[in-house]
């Protein structure tokens, strides 16, 4: 057995510690010149006292009046029903019940150094999917083998991101009243199919067997996202589900290629390597490590 060291468990210790709001303690707020209040790794839990903890608030104009995004919070007109379905909009937090102080609901990580909701639409939770599509990646109707680790490539549909050209899934947010399953679907559907060459006539896409394909996911996370828009009052959670075509004959069979002014969209060969934007990683780790693939 491999002996760990003490050291090593400091420095895992270190990196685990780093994870919470790694992402959404960046200097400056994304689209903005909002400067986040400085706190410590420790000064991060709400319950850890911080007496002149003083961030400033942010609410971007960009949401005034956006039939997707919630009024301002103190609008007369404004009544959330929080930790709750209320109508069409899910605010319950998939890390259970959050704390709503003097009307506003706190984020469930702890502090982040902005208070508002600065771009995001929705106070509290503001929940979207993201669906990783994967296949094998053949050669000579063979799976690719990695010989220096004897497992087979696995390959996942990818788009890259229009603001920041970094790759990632093509996920997005779940409109109201909708299901996860069928947002889903509808982004695959949207961010990569739609982005296909222009000469494919879409009605040799066949719907049925891709309505069919996003029947059978397996979840691969669900919860708090370490994202750059996070503030105190309003934050990002998402489920990751996997859908696997392991024989390729269904989605897998789609040769995935943007046309002129479209996002870019391809497989994508998994590694170590691989360097997707936010916990896109992650999600793609997990589902390596559950079908046995290269990495
Ligand atoms: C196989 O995996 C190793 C280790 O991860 C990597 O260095 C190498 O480039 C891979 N080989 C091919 C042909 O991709």
């Amino acid at each position: 057995m491999r002996k760990i060291n003490i050291k090593t468990i400091i420095l895992l210790v270190m990196l685990l510690k780093r994870m919470v709001h790694t992402k959404c303690r960046g200097s400056t707020y994304p689209f903005s010149d909002i400067v986040r209040f400085k706190i410590s790794d420790e000064q991060v839990p709400w319950n850890v006292c911080v007496p002149d903890y003083d961030p400033p608030e942010y609410n971007s104009k960009v949401l005034l009046n956006k039939p997707w995004a919630d009024p301002p919070i103190g609008d007369c007109s404004f009544k959330p029903k929080w930790n709750e379905l209320d109508g069409n909009i899910n605010r319950k937090s998939h890390s259970g019940a959050y704390t709503v102080l003097n009307g506003r609901p706190l984020n469930p990580e702890g502090r982040t150094g902005i208070k508002g909701r600065g771009v995001l639409g929705k106070w509290g939770p503001n929940h979207a999917a993201d669906p990783i599509v994967t296949r094998w990646k053949m050669e000579h109707n063979r799976k690719v083998i990695n010989s220096t680790t004897n497992l087979p490539v696995l390959q996942f549909c990818a788009i890259q991101r229009k603001d920041c050209k970094q790759w990632a899934l093509p996920g997005g947010m779940v409109d109201p009243g909708e299901k996860v399953s069928e947002t889903l679907q509808r982004e695959f559907l949207e961010e990569a199919l739609n982005n296909m060459e222009a000469s494919k006539d879409q009605s040799e896409i066949d719907t049925k067997m891709i309505k069919d394909f996003f029947k059978e996911g397996s979840e691969i996370y669900k919860g708090y996202v370490d994202d750059p828009r996070n503030t105190d009052n309003a934050w990002m959670e998402t489920v990751a589900y996997n859908f696997h075509d392991e024989n390729g004959h269904h989605v897998g069979k789609f040769d995935l290629k943007a046309g002129d002014d479209a996002q870019n969209v391809k497989w994508m060969d998994i590694d170590k390597h691989i360097d997707l934007y936010a916990s896109h990683s992650n999600f793609i780790k997990t589902v390596v490590d559950k079908l046995k693939a290269h990495w």
